[in-house]
């Protein structure tokens, strides 16, 4: 990691304001409601710690962790729940906050897994949006940035477990 060349792509000003958008927006759509939001472990703990700061609205927090088999960085399209939520959702207006959106497997079978418990709502807000990456049909409620295709490290994002901690988001050059 020390020795890869990377350079910023969105900075933590950047980052911030873009999240205070979005918070707005989230706030309104729920306005005098209560969510439950639930962040995809690991990479989204960073984004939904900030998200959650910057609603207007109350919330409660979970987690879940998703395990996709495959080869390396090629998933197969197998996915399934390492760590479940512990709160129940039925009836509830839910909300999954996710740090990446690339081939749409994980939210895909996350959100299929989560809707057969009968939520009010469920809806996904995503940091990054890989668009061009999709193997299967996604489109994320709400979506803090679309960017090209990339490896993308910082603010929760790994490159084998390290760089979570950067508070900008790079883009690793070859
Ligand atoms: C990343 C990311 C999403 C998933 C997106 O998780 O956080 O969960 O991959 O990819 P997809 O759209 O192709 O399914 P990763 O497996 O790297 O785990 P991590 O969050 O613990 O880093």
């Amino acid at each position: 990691m020390k020795s890869m060349k990377k350079e910023v792509l969105f900075s933590k000003e950047v980052i911030s304001g873009r999240i205070r958008s979005l918070a707005d927006e989230i706030s309104r759509d729920y306005a005098g409601g209560e969510l439950i939001v639930i962040g995809v472990l690991k990479g989204a703990f960073i984004f939904m710690a900030d998200l959650i700061r910057s609603l207007q609205i109350p919330c409660m927090v979970d987690f879940a962790q998703l395990a996709s088999y495959g080869s390396g960085s090629v998933s197969s399209g197998n996915v399934a729940i390492k760590k479940d939520i512990g709160l129940p959702i039925a009836g509830k207006d839910v909300l999954i906050v996710e740090d990446i959106v690339d081939t749409g497997l994980t939210l895909s079978f996350l959100v299929k897994t989560l809707k057969e418990r009968s939520p009010r709502s469920l809806k996904v807000c995503v940091f990054l949006d890989k668009k061009m990456r999709r193997k299967v049909p996604f489109t994320a409620d709400y979506t803090g940035f679309t960017i090209d295709d990339g490896f993308v490290v910082g603010y929760g994002l790994d490159f084998n477990e390290q760089a979570r901690f950067l508070p900008d988001v790079y883009v690793i050059k070859e």
